[in-house]
């Protein structure tokens, strides 16, 4: 099985936040395949257009955008504010999507998942970080669906990562999941950047010298 880097962005800069958790326990799981990283956001500076055309760029966007560029795919694991998007990663979303025409996010195959000590699992954050990636061209996993209500301080252990249980089997679930659609979504550009190259070779011979 192959390996694959993947950056997680946590919706949350909270010390004790129960997605940074969620996130952790994940890569501890599947370790052997997903090598993960976590790419920091609580440092980027609010995004303003105006630093698109300043030279240098700020340095914690450069790091940034660095970090996301390197990965082969990307786990967002975030809280749900007011039934949007957490506005720290609204910005993270922006920044790594300027300047124009030279977004990181494109064609990066992502994963969302969304927790909240509330019933519906932070759903309708879910739902707009979905439609933001829609607009980036991510293909974001679809099954399994990943809203995780009900997490609680008291669904980790003392390490922070998740106890035993049904939450546990379920991002184990998620883990393996994500692999295999980082690996398909990568193998199929692979494929279809083999095919156009081999179509441009047949044109090129069968041009008149
Ligand atoms: C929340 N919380 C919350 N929960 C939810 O399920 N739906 C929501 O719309 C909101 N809105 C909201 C707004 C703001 C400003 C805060 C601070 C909190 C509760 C939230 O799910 C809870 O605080 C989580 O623990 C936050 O995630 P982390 O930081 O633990 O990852």
């Amino acid at each position: 099985m192959a390996n694959y880097q993947i950056a997680i962005i946590v919706g949350s800069l909270r010390k004790d936040s129960l997605n940074r958790r969620i996130a952790r326990s994940m890569c501890a799981m599947r370790g052997d395949n997903l090598e993960c990283s976590m790419v920091e956001i609580g440092d980027l500076p609010l995004y303003n257009q105006d630093y698109d055309l300043q030279r240098p760029q700020p340095e914690p966007y450069v790091r940034f955008r660095e970090q996301v560029s390197a990965a082969d795919g990307i786990l967002f694991c975030t809280p749900e504010y007011n039934r949007g998007v957490p506005g720290v990663l609204k910005n993270a979303i922006d920044v790594g999507s300027r300047p124009y025409g030279r977004s990181v996010w494109d064609r990066k195959p992502a994963a969302i998942i969304s927790a909240s000590p509330g019933a519906i699992g932070g759903f309708g954050a879910n739902h707009q970080l979905r439609q933001a990636c829609v607009f980036l061209n991510m293909p974001v996993m679809q099954q399994p669906e990943a809203y995780l209500g009900q997490v609680t301080d008291d669904s980790f252990d003392a390490d922070g990562c998740l106890k035993d249980g049904p939450l546990k089997d379920l991002v184990g679930t998620l883990a393996h999941a994500f692999h295999d659609w980082v690996e398909m979504i990568l193998r199929a550009r692979e494929l279809l950047e083999h095919d156009a190259a081999r179509t441009e070779r047949a044109a090129k011979k069968t041009q008149p010298a």
